[in-house]
């Protein structure tokens, strides 16, 4: 019989190798109905699996025999050190993944050096991430209808000591992802086979229903209706919260209640970001939320070489969608982003193993990044350049 390759199956973190190993843990560990909320992309999901096709077109340029015995990845974000040119990037709904979800994040995220963008969005109290995880934190904002959510957020988020204000731009209309609808017969009540999935995953149902309780929505709880800010209420109320009428005079309005560092996320162009620029915002996300709003959307990665040649160094430029490898981010760094935002990648690692699973995540990522530095001929993440990257 000729030797077969066989699928990862083993059930233990330390032998996973890679982001998708991790991802074959999480999907055992955790029912298809919490999966599918962080797996699926809008409609088609073309965006989605554009986000990774557009790597598979780019590829590395190697420099042979340079000494590079001396590597590291340290660099700056924001103009403050970190460890690695990495943020774990904001996601709602953490806690469905794993009870302590964005604690775990954000743990790991200090543990590893690195920024952690909790989102508007999320399963713990920002106070609380900020009490017991520390680190370099940011927060994520939406300008929901009611504008007292994102004033009360921005507020909190300043007196807590978040270091800056990532503002979502994209979201202006809530994406579509039928997968994950399709767990649902209505809004919030799951079918008959998602609730029986669950079934399957009693530590996880122990969890959820009787340890910790369903997780809900903390920092926009007190805004919601009575009975409307778990998981599962929550999100029949809150798509029609998001607001079509944001536009860029809202910076302006945001500043008033924001004074630290702001950055604008979800742009795409060199025009956009040229106006971000302009009205003295602090960075850009290039990002289509990963795939989750706008389908047939360009990558972040095929525009990132015309937003870096116009905003000429004069404003970081933040970069994420699809990133799973050590390669993907080096892509990045060589045609000019300054950091990477992590979001699936070290959600895998969450379900896989909370917090130890998000760590093993970030040390695959850095040991990846930098065995690649080692081989393009490079010590550090400066030393890459646009040279090192050729359309294939
Ligand atoms: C489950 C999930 C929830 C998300 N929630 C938010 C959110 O609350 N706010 C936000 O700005 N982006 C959100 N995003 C988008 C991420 O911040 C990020 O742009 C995206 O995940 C990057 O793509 P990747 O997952 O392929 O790395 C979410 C993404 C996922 C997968």
């Amino acid at each position: 019989m000729p030797w077969k390759r066989r699928p990862f199956r083993s059930g233990t973190l330390a032998r996973a190798r890679n982001i998708a190993d991790l991802r074959e843990l999480a999907l055992r560990r955790v029912p298809g109905l919490a999966f599918e909320y962080v797996e699926g992309g809008a409609e088609d999901e073309s965006t989605l699996h554009g986000n990774r096709t557009a790597f598979e077109g780019l590829r590395l340029v190697p420099r042979t025999l340079v000494d590079t015995s001396r590597r590291q990845l340290g660099t700056t974000i924001l103009g403050a050190p970190a460890a690695a040119p990495l943020v774990i990037a904001p996601t709602g709904l953490n806690n469905m993944l794993h009870p302590e979800g964005d604690l775990a994040l954000a743990r790991a995220a200090a543990r590893r050096g690195i920024p952690f963008t909790l989102s508007s969005l999320s399963t713990t109290r920002l106070e609380e991430v900020a009490k017991r995880a520390g680190g370099r934190l940011w927060m994520q904002l939406y300008v929901l209808r009611d504008r007292a959510i994102a004033r009360d957020i921005m507020q909190r988020a300043a007196a807590a000591g978040y270091e800056a204000l990532v503002f979502t731009t994209d979201a202006n209309v809530f994406g579509s992802r039928e997968w994950d609808q399709r767990n649902f017969s209505a809004p919030g009540r799951p079918t008959l086979r998602a609730a029986l999935d669950t079934l399957r995953h009693p530590r996880w149902l122990y969890n959820m229903m009787v340890r910790f309780g369903i997780p809900r929505f903390r920092n926009v709880e007190s805004f919601l209706p009575p009975g409307k800010s778990s998981a599962v209420g929550g999100s029949t109320v809150l798509p029609g919260l998001f607001e079509a009428n944001i536009t860029w005079d809202d910076i302006a309005w945001i500043r008033q209640f924001w004074r630290g560092k702001l950055l604008i996320k979800g742009v795409l162009t060199a025009a956009d970001a040229e106006r971000a620029l302009a009205l003295g915002c602090d960075g850009i996300v290039l990002s289509n939320h990963g795939g989750r709003q706008l389908d047939y959307c360009v990558a972040a990665i095929e525009v990132l070489p015309e937003v870096v040649a116009a905003v000429r160094g004069r404003l970081p430029v933040v970069i994420d969608g699809g990133f799973r490898r050590g390669t993907d981010i080096v892509k990045a760094l060589a045609l000019g982003a300054e950091a990477v935002m992590l979001g699936r990648a070290t959600l895998y690692g969450l379900g896989a193993g909370g917090e130890a699973g998000v760590a093993r995540a970030l040390e695959m990522l850095c040991t990846e990044t930098d065995r690649v530095l080692g081989m393009l001929g490079c010590n550090s993440v400066s030393e890459l350049e646009p040279a090192h990257v050729r359309r294939a």
